[in-house]
């Protein structure tokens, strides 16, 4: 069967299925149903998820779930969290109650300047084209852009500032025009993109009317590095305070903690995964409240590399007997604009946070990572990952098998005292079937 097509995206939603379903699939009416059983009733529900991208077959679905108890400076939130990943959830919320014991969470947005670059090479002398930025190019890029950022400057946002960058000892003939914008309660990519874009004609009409040499531009797009768009999250109390009932001592488990903080600060290996959980926590806010995680990503781990080695994005400290822990990431969301009235589900993730700015977000999201984080580092230097994470595996193996209500509670309480492996699971439960 051909399996390469043209005019695909001309096709209908069903016409994409049969093709899909018969080029790809043995059993291509499961395939259909399976498809189908995932769409919505509401059709005009669906038809809005449809229109959100292209070439759209289905839905696919992700748990959302809440971590209730985070207090944020003054704040009690009900986190909600998209993912798929087990424990996640639980860990965060355990995390969140730790500490609305023990003062809970404060946070602090630092900046919030967005970032975006034409890329042009230019081949004449690049000092005509520094006295011609200065002189005529960048009040003329502000005065080209003025409809285009009217809006955004009535909401307080709008350009911040535009620098050329000779960038030749990189490249040759390699030039910028850096700007920073500010851009309030959006994430800003359309505002950044549509004013970079008429940067770039601006540039080009300016430079064939006062240049000689040939000005190229390459591109005009935003940078999701945005280290000057930074919050900080920190939780802090008295070593003595750390305590649980049946715990170590609190001050053996708070050096330990700090000891398994510098070791993510030192050691790339470890840093990658101690971040990887930081993020479990952020990607599960960043994507319930309609936000755009691979972008957060790249500018995060970005962030965690500035210093020329890949490090831990948490910090912690034992000082005059005060516990502390921290962190300072890049962040750029958005409360307005994008999915956040579009997608139902994220304005329902966005009222259950008290319709935040994106500053308020901002706080959010740092905090939900850095509880992320102190839960898995507070079970990795204790009890170990796998008491808690076995415990939900138990759970999936047990749905996988559709075990009964009677049977998940005979073999939970099995599972306390034998370890979970899938084959156990499935003996365990094999013999209390027969
Ligand atoms: C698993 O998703 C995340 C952890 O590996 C994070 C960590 O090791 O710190 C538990």
């Amino acid at each position: 069967m051909q399996k390469t097509i043209t005019g695909f995206s001309k096709l209908s939603k069903i016409e994409k299925i049969d093709w899909l379903v018969h080029t790809y699939f043995t059993d291509s009416n499961s395939a259909k149903t399976l498809l189908k059983q995932y769409w919505n009733t509401d059709s005009k529900l669906q038809q809005l998820h449809d229109e959100f991208i292209e070439n759209t077959i289905s839905n696919y679905y992700l748990p959302l779930g809440v971590a209730p108890n985070f207090l944020i400076n003054d704040t009690v939130y009900t986190i909600p969290m998209a993912i798929e990943e087990s424990s996640v959830v639980a860990a965060a919320s355990k995390a969140a109650k730790f500490w609305l014991d023990r003062g809970g969470f404060k946070a602090e947005v630092i900046s919030t300047e967005k970032i975006g670059q034409v890329h042009f090479t230019f081949e004449g002398h690049p000092e005509d084209l520094k006295k011609l930025f200065e002189n005529v190019i960048k009040t003329t890029l502000i005065i080209d852009s003025k409809d285009l950022t009217k809006n955004m400057e009535k909401r307080g946002g709008g350009i911040l500032d535009i620098q050329l960058r000779d960038k030749t000892f990189l490249l040759d003939h390699y030039f910028q025009l850096h700007a920073t914008f500010e851009t309030v309660d959006a994430m800003g990519a359309n505002f950044i993109n549509t004013c970079l874009e008429q940067f770039a004609t601006t540039l080009k009409r300016e430079a064939s009317i006062h240049l000689d040499g040939q000005l190229n531009v390459i591109m005009s797009i935003l940078s999701n590095y945005v280290p000057n768009c930074l919050v900080r999250a920190e939780v802090s109390c008295k070593v003595e305070e750390l305590g649980e009932n049946g715990s170590a001592s609190p001050m053996e488990f708070a050096e330990k903690f700090v000891q398994a903080i510098r070791i993510a600060e030192v050691e790339p290996y470890r840093a990658v995964t101690h971040n990887k959980g930081i993020m479990n926590g952020i990607d599960a806010v960043v994507l319930a409240t309609g936000n755009d995680f691979r972008a957060v990503e790249a500018g995060i781990h970005a962030f965690a590399s500035k210093d020329g080695r890949y490090s831990s994005l948490t910090h912690a400290k034992i000082e005059n007997d005060m516990f502390t822990f921290w962190m300072e990431i890049p962040l750029a969301l958005g409360t307005v604009g994008g999915l956040t009235k579009l997608h139902p589900m994220v304005k329902f993730a966005l009222e259950l946070l008290g319709e935040p700015s994106a500053k308020e977000l901002m706080k959010i999201v740092a905090v939900a990572g850095l509880a992320q984080n102190f839960g898995a580092v507070k079970s990795l230097t204790t009890t170990g990952i796998q008491e808690g994470h076995m415990k939900m595996h138990l759970m999936n193996i047990l749905n996988q098998f559709e075990a009964t209500s009677e049977e998940k509670t005979t073999l939970v309480k099995h599972f306390k005292t034998h370890t979970v492996t899938h084959s156990s699971v499935m003996k365990a439960l094999e013999s209390h079937r027969k």
